[in-house]
Parts: structure tokens; C-alpha cells; sequence
């Protein structure tokens, strides 16, 4: 078991790794629980949610939405929850971000945990403070900053999560490898068998360091203002991919991390061989999938990322595996660059 805090100004938290999930009735004691899960995880563990109750969301990012909030609300009322309550968001990201979201404004937010069933949310969504709803094609614009008091990741929980999630999360992982700790990537690279086996003791290991570089980036920058940014690494190009294609997350980014290596070898600061590396250990991970989009429309999506500030997004270049370097691009320039590199006239 390790234990990693994060706390803010506002808040203190703690991320529990390689903990059993079932815990949460002891951290939660004492308030009046509710369970946020979806039809997924209740078919797996809902049968250990013993009387306490609970409100069970369809699968999918289709949820992260307003009207579910409400809904929840209007749920929670029901069961008489008031400012004692504590909700447990029991999944993904999904599940994570729209408990996250329901808690902080429910009579004005109630306490709340997670615990963690994804790879993807275990190593990136449950940590760090975000939360959120989508509105219309637009992601998690609706949200707060606000820590959950607790996080359980229970690696033993990955066992039933189907394969193109885990690989999903595996990207986010080897990500936080790229642009903040080497050896990480370097054990990634080294084990690849442990982790297809999804070997629970090696995983706890992997999610705890991952955590780690997460939770040391948030404790420095919980608003996103400054070096938070560098966990944006792959997502400019990735968010359009995944917009575009309807692609995975994590296939996306990896998609997306290899044109952010590419252009940081054409600004001279990377070494073509770290770049190789890069695309080696995605491709050996079975994170490469072929996706098609015009140039214009990835201007078009570029452009209207949230995360840009005027005409320019900051874009998250690399150095050397394990060092991150942000800059201020204009996305006509980081365009240009994308045509230059692969040749588009
Ligand atoms: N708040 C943040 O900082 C942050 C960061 C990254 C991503 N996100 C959000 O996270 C979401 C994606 O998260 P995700 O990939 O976990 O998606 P998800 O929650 O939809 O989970 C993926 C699928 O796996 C299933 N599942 C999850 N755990 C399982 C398990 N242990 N066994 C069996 N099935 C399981 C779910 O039911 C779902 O069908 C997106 O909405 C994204 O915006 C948030």
C-alpha cells in the first residue's frame, strides 16, 4: 500500500495505491454514504455494495453531461442526503469526473471519494482535483477544481477492465514517462510482459510513480496556470484525433505524442533515436492505430481547444525522454510544422 497526499490552499487529499477498494466504508465512516457507479461495475462488484445505496449511471462518456447531474441531484434528494453526505464514486474517469462535479455543487458540495477502477482514471482522471461535465461536443467544460478526501486505486480491479481501456490508460502512463521521469519510461520499456499480463503487484509500482509525478505537478500548480500544462503533452493533436476519429483517449494521445516528438526533433531539441524510443515503446504497447484527418480540420479543432490562449496554444515539447519544455506556438505556425514534417502540401 502507499499513500501519496496532495494538499492544496483549499484541500487535503490522500491516494491510497494497491488498496482494497472495499476500504471506502471505513474512510467514509461515520457520513451518510452513497455509491455514483455505471451498469460496468455494478454487473462486476456490485454485489459487494452490501445495503448501501446506490445510483448506477449508463457506461460512457454519454453521461458527462448536465442532465445527469440533475438527475443525480433529484436522486440524492430522495434518499435524504444532506450536507453529511459523502458520495463514492465507484469507476472510470466518467464516473470519477461527474461524482467529482456533483458533490462540489450538491447544497453547495458534500465530501466525497473515489475509487478508481480504470487504469486511465488510477494513473490521470481521479487525481489532481478536476472534475466536470461536457456540453454538447464540448469536453469538461462545465466543472470545478475540488479534491476529493480520498483515492483508492485497486490494482486488482484492472483484472475485468476490457483491454482497449487498459491500453487506454497505458498511454497516459507512458506519457507521464516522456515528460517527467525516465527510468519510468525505462521500466515500461524493460516489462512489457508484466504489464500485458497485468501483473497486480508491478502495476501498483507503476501507478504509484505515475501518481507521484501527477501529484508533485498539481501540489505546484493545482489550477493549471503554469507547469501543469506539461500533462498536455500529446493532447493538442490527440483531443483533435479523438474528436475526429472517435478514437480511444489513450490511442489518440499516443497519436498525438508522436507528432509533439516529431515537431520538437524539427525545432532541433530532440535527438531523432529519443524519438524513435518514443514511437518503439507505443508501437510495442499496440497503442498505434492508423486514424485520417485534413490538415484543415485539425486547424479548425486546434483552434477551438479550450486550452489555447488567443491565437496560440501552449504546446508541450520534449527535450529528451523525461524532460518537458512548454511553449507559446501560434497554431498557423504549429500547423505549418505539422506540413512540413510529413510532407502535406
Ligand atoms: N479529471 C481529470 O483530470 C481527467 C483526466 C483525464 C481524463 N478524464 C476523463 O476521464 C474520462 C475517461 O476515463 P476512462 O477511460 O476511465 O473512461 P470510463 O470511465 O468511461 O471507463 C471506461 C470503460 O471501462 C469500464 N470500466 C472501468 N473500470 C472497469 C473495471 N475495473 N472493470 C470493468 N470495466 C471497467 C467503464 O464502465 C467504461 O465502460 C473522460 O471523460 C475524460 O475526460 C478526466
Amino acid at each position: 500500500l502507499r499513500r501519496i497526499s496532495i494538499d492544496t490552499d483549499s484541500h487535503k487529499s490522500e491516494i491510497l495505491i494497491g488498496e482494497n477498494w472495499k476500504e471506502f466504508t471505513n474512510l467514509a465512516k461515520g457520513k451518510q454514504v452513497v455509491i455514483l457507479t455505471d451498469e460496468n461495475l455494478l454487473h462486476f462488484y456490485g454485489n459487494e455494495f452490501g445495503n448501501i445505496p446506490c445510483i448506477s449511471l449508463a457506461p460512457g462518456e454519454n453521461s458527462k453531461k448536465l442532465v445527469t447531474i440533475d438527475l443525480i441531484a433529484k436522486r440524492l434528494l430522495e434518499l435524504g442526503i444532506d450536507r453529511n453526505g459523502f458520495l463514492i464514486g465507484i469507476g472510470g474517469g466518467v464516473v470519477c469526473d461527474i461524482a467529482g462535479f456533483v458533490a462540489s455543487v450538491y447544497m453547495r458540495g458534500i465530501h466525497f471519494g473515489f475509487v478508481s477502477t480504470s487504469l486511465l482514471s488510477q494513473v490521470d482522471a481521479s487525481v489532481g482535483g478536476k472534475n466536470g461535465v461536457n456540453s454538447g461536443s464540448v469536453k469538461n467544460i462545465l466543472g470545478t477544481f475540488n479534491q476529493p478526501d480520498f483515492v483508492i486505486c485497486d490494482q486488482s480491479m484492472l483484472k475485468t477492465l476490457p483491454e482497449e481501456e487498459y491500453l487506454s490508460g497505458l498511454a497516459e502512463l507512458i506519457k507521464h514517462g516522456i515528460i517527467c521521469d525516465e527510468e519510468l519510461f525505462t521500466i515500461i520499456e524493460r516489462n512489457t510482459g508484466l504489464i500485458r499480463s497485468r501483473d497486480q503487484d508491478f502495476l501498483t509500482d507503476l501507478v504509484s510513480r505515475s501518481v507521484e509525478i501527477k501529484a508533485a505537478v498539481v501540489r505546484e500548480d493545482e489550477k493549471e496556470t503554469g507547469k501543469r500544462m506539461i500533462l498536455n503533452f500529446g493532447h493538442t493533436f490527440g483531443h483533435a484525433i479523438e474528436a475526429h476519429n472517435g478514437m480511444k483517449h489513450g490511442f489518440a494521445v499516443a497519436a498525438g505524442m508522436i507528432i509533439a516528438a516529431d515537431i520538437s526533433v524539427e525545432y532541433g531539441i530532440l535527438e531523432r533515436n529519443e524519438r524513435e524510443r518514443i514511437s518503439n515503446l507505443l508501437e510495442e504497447s499496440g497503442l498505434i492505430m492508423p486514424y485520417k484527418i485534413t490538415t484543415p480540420r485539425f486547424q479548425e479543432l486546434i483552434s477551438s481547444d479550450k486550452k489555447k490562449s488567443g491565437d496560440s496554444v501552449n504546446f508541450v515539447l520534449i527535450e529528451k525522454i523525461g524532460k518537458s519544455v512548454v511553449k507559446k506556438i501560434a497554431v498557423p505556425v504549429l500547423i505549418e510544422s505539422y506540413k512540413s514534417i510529413y510532407s502535406i502540401s
